[in-house]
């Protein structure tokens, strides 16, 4: 390779730079969380952690175990008020909102996968996918069949509609929780170790999934994994260790 062929690829190399930092100064920023420090029972959990987040991002959250990625979660889906700091969705202080009002943000714009599935094993796949359906006047009672069915049809669980969540495998009961996340469309899907429990091949279909409802949709995804080949698949990766953020990049 000549040093002309150098240069003409360094060229390109920094126009592709410059192109993306241009695409990324110029994207909404939909989450902002600053100065957050939580203590429970008198131990530090999350140390002044201050944090962007904006529209269409991909994020893999990763660290040790404790290192504080569910308590960072927790706040970021406005399940956990016990915190100093402040949380801004789209420029609104979410200090200032009713319970109402936030369950309301809940319920529209954010779609959660907790570390633990919480599905409700008496209950039927479709009847605890539906469950995210039920506070949303948004959606008329004839759609709700059909936003469950393709819920479940994208994580590949169609089939087990009926079935109860009791008699699944955790894998099965995984991607159910999965399908309850995505059932509103949201704008931000988090999800805690999404992939936990689940062989290579369903973790790269999950990841898969991801990647198509942040391109497709623009959904911003934040997931947390200990799985580095799925947050090498993020376009962002942020390093928590002991409650603060180690590194972003
Ligand atoms: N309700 C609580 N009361 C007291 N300490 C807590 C509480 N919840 C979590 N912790 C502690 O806070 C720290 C961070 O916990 P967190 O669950 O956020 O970690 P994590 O990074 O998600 O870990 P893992 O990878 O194991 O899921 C841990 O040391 C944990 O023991
Ligand atoms: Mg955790």
């Amino acid at each position: 390779m000549n040093i002309r062929n150098i240069n003409q690829k360094q060229y390109l190399k920094q126009k592709q730079y410059f192109k993306q930092k241009q695409e990324h100064d110029r994207r909404k920023k939909i989450l902002s969380l600053k100065n957050i420090k939580k203590i429970s029972n008198g131990t530090t959990i999350l140390d002044d952690v201050s944090v962007d987040f904006y529209e269409s991002e991909m994020v893999g959250i990763y660290g040790e175990s404790g290192a504080g990625k569910t308590s960072l979660l927790n706040i970021i889906g406005c399940f956990d008020n016990d915190f100093t700091g402040h949380v801004l969705m789209e420029d609104i202080n979410i200090e200032n909102l009713s319970s109402d009002q936030k369950a309301n943000i809940r319920n529209k714009k954010i779609g959660f996968v907790v570390q633990d599935f919480s599905l409700i094993e008496e209950m039927t796949v479709y009847d605890n996918v539906a469950l995210t359906l039920l506070f949303d006047k948004s959606v008329s009672f004839v759609n709700i069949r059909s936003k469950i069915v393709e819920a479940l049809d994208k994580v590949g669980m169609k089939k087990y509609i009926n079935k109860k969540i009791k008699l699944m495998s955790g894998g099965e009961k995984q991607r159910i929780a999965i399908a309850r996340a995505i059932v509103n469309e949201p704008d931000i899907l988090i999800a805690d170790e999404p992939t936990g429990a689940l062989d290579s091949k369903n973790t790269q279909k999950i990841m898969e999934l991801f990647l198509q409802l942040n391109k497709q949709f623009n959904t911003t995804v934040i997931l947390v994994s200990h799985d580095m080949n799925c947050i090498n698949m993020c376009y962002r990766k942020i390093k928590m260790e002991d409650g603060h953020i180690e590194s972003d990049e």
